[in-house]
């Protein structure tokens, strides 16, 4: 297991770094040398850290973070994603309200229900489930929202202070993913990473962010010429595609750190990613499962965004 011509750090001292979470495992198998990132058990972690700061900010002021859940229509994806933010919510001391409207609602009525949100004093994050029906504008929706209380990090104002660098709300999914990398203990500075796919919600915010902690940043896409070899010089690789176990063993770099971001299912009841796991995991340095991985950690990093908002909205 080598990253650069370095010794990876073994298994145990991983683990001897986050003896509390347990949150990195090793297979020791020959077949399959990788280091599995327990995205569950590191979202555990963050969910335990948000909870003891919502804590404390209830101590402090008196009421508890408080998030809004808008759901319009009833996508059944979306019904089950609203369903776990609100449960790691009421697990994280964090208040919820839903406001659930039909499939049919005017986008004035919704833009208008975001703004009474945006002054509600006791809602400190909102979050409009996406996808919207065809007849409301997402991006009419996601810029009525307050930056301050966008925990999604959506807001164009948020995208624009993460392009500058400066604070701002991150976007769940790639601040999750940049929490799996960081635990791994890899120097991302001067580090080769490559982000395949270059959607807004995960492509593009996860490269800002390794380019922002001095990695070398390449974006892929669908028209990228000889993909497999572009991956190959990836000292850190993020699938974010949507195509099933589309990257091969082959396309990694011995030693690499691969983070898969796609949940793809092929069957009634399995689960794959983006990247072959069996194959990428005989020459990764440590990788991500599906399921597992990046999937427990955005609700994870929500939770820490809505507590982060409620403080700041105090200061
Ligand atoms: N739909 C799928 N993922 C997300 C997400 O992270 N936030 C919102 N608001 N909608 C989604």
């Amino acid at each position: 297991m080598q990253l650069s011509g370095q010794r990876w750090p073994a298994a145990a001292s991983l683990s001897g770094q986050y003896p509390a979470d347990g949150c990195i495992t090793a297979d020791r198998s020959d077949s399959m040398p990788a280091t599995i990132i327990d995205g569950k058990a590191v979202a555990a972690s963050i969910r335990r850290d948000a909870a003891v700061r919502a804590a404390r900010f209830e101590e402090e002021h008196g009421r508890a973070p408080g998030l809004a859940v808008v759901i319009v229509g009833d996508n059944p994806a979306s019904r089950v994603y609203v369903n776990s933010k609100k449960k790691a919510c009421a697990e994280c001391g964090v208040y919820s309200e839903e406001h659930a409207l039909s499939a049919d609602t005017a986008e004035d009525k919704l833009l208008n229900l975001v703004r009474r949100l945006n002054s509600d004093p006791n809602i400190d994050g909102i979050l409009v489930q996406l996808p919207l029906p065809d007849h409301i504008s997402e991006d009419k929706v996601i810029e009525a929202i307050t930056p301050a209380k966008d925990v999604d990090g959506f807001h164009p104002i948020n995208v624009g202070n993460l392009v500058v660098g400066k604070p701002a709300l991150r976007p769940c999914t790639p601040a999750g993913i940049m929490e799996l990398i960081h635990r791994t203990g890899v120097e991302l500075k001067g580090k080769h990473a490559v982000v395949v796919g270059r959607s807004n919600i995960v492509g593009k915010p996860v490269a800002l962010m390794l380019l922002a902690e001095h990695a070398t940043v390449t974006i892929c896409h669908s028209r990228t010429a000889d993909l497999p070899s572009v991956c190959r010089t990836a000292d850190v690789l993020v699938a974010a595609v949507g195509r099933p176990e589309m990257i091969k063993g082959d396309w990694v770099k011995p030693g690499a750190v691969v983070i898969d971001v796609g949940v793809n299912r092929i069957a009634e009841k399995k689960l794959v990613g983006d990247v072959d796991f069996d194959g990428a995991s005989a020459v990764a340095a440590a990788i991500t499962p599906v399921p597992g991985g990046v999937g427990p950690m955005t609700i994870a990093m929500l939770m820490q965004n809505c507590v982060e908002a409620a403080f700041a909205a105090q200061r």
